[in-house]
């Protein structure tokens, strides 16, 4: 860090994305939650030809893209807002909706940019414990707060709450409401159609996940369309690239493939999930696209990490007080959940205790 960075911020100040392999050397990356499967195979026609146009700027609002996922929700054109990411779309929600000194109500554990946003737009960062299956707690609608992010499913644990609790817990709750849905096309439900009834809430999405598009940078929120013009009013000038928005049309209009990845990451987390219990794993039922997953007795979870980093295979790991016991592993196809398995049995407590 330079001198010049704001005091305010610290030292350590920022995102701790999960590491990226340090060579090309055969790793199994299960570690940021992408997909196992590569994107649609219309993806590459669909962006080389965007390419022919990258000498004009974008459509400021992601236009055909913004209607194509108004279709896609049901929803008028002017309640989807489109972003770089749906980390853009978070950010562009402290931008709109906190002044400096407001608080921000989010869960504990959820996801981690959200503590980063709040130190950066200076805000009071205020985290409510989850029950420890998952539920809210009451006190997380009744705190004052500008802004209440919901993870669902939670991050990294899986936890999902059923949208009719989420309905009946926040229908009072005051300022503006997200219910992050990174995860959510592996779960069982969406809290889309219950946004007719809540003017303040947010349901922000991502394409990064169930259609394999990390890569490409998109992310969305849909909502009242008063709330989405306030987005609009914060953003970047073009905050998605012709080539991204070519790209996530194809990705979304090949349903068939997007149900290829749902369905192989559905098989693969149950058939994890079910072979790390037989192994003596505590696993928490996750209808995200990872498992929590803690070793046996016997065994830390840093040191299974790293045993599994010497064998190239990253799995994630957060030293933080309540998560450190146990590892988030991204699901695979059958071939990553087969070796990954196979490390993991070949570990034993004597190996990996305690180091
Ligand atoms: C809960 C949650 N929200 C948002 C994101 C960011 O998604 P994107 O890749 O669209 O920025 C992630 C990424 O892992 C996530 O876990």
């Amino acid at each position: 860090m330079s001198k010049f960075l704001r005091a305010s911020l610290g030292a350590d100040f920022g995102y701790t994305p999960g590491e990226q392999p340090p060579d090309d050397g055969g790793w199994l990356k299960l570690n940021s939650n992408e997909s196992p499967l590569p994107p649609s195979a219309t993806l590459a026609a669909a962006v080389a030809g965007a390419a022919a146009d990258l000498a004009r700027y974008p459509s400021p609002v992601a236009e055909p893209l913004r209607g194509v996922l108004a279709n896609l929700h049901g929803v008028a054109h002017e309640q989807v807002f489109v972003a770089n990411g749906a980390d853009q779309v978070l950010d562009c929600c402290f931008r709109a909706f906190v002044s400096p000194g407001d608080v921000v109500v989010r869960t504990q554990p959820g996801y981690s940019l959200l503590p980063v946003l709040a130190a950066l737009f200076s805000v009071r960062d205020d985290p409510v414990a989850v029950e420890d299956d998952g539920a809210l707690p009451a006190e997380f609608a009744l705190r004052p707060a500008a802004l209440r992010v919901v993870v669902n499913p939670n991050s990294p644990t899986g936890h999902w709450i059923e949208p009719g609790s989420l309905d009946a817990q926040l229908r009072d709750a005051e300022g503006i409401v997200v219910i992050d849905e990174a995860y959510c096309d592996f779960a069982p439900a969406s809290c889309l159609p219950l946004l007719g009834a809540h003017a303040n809430w947010l349901v922000v999405r991502t394409l990064s996940k169930s259609h394999a598009l990390a890569g490409l940078r998109v992310g969305y929120a849909v909502g009242d369309p008063a709330v989405i013009a306030d987005l609009n009013a914060v953003r970047d000038s073009y905050p998605v690239d012709r080539c991204a928005i070519a790209g996530a049309i194809a990705a979304i209009e090949d349903v068939e493939h997007h149900r290829l990845i749902v369905d192989t990451v559905i098989r693969e987390r149950a058939r994890l999930s079910d072979r790390l219990r037989e192994l003596g794993w505590s696993v928490v039922p996750s209808q995200a696209n990872f498992v929590f997953a803690s070793p046996p007795p016997g065994n830390t979870a840093g040191a299974v990490a790293q045993r599994l980093r010497d064998h190239r295979i990253l799995v994630r790991h957060f030293a933080l007080a309540g998560l450190d016991g146990a590892l988030r592993i991204t699901v695979g196809d059958g071939p990553a959940t087969d070796r990954l398995l196979a490390m993991i049995s070949g570990l034993d407590g004597s190996n990996v205790g305690g180091t």
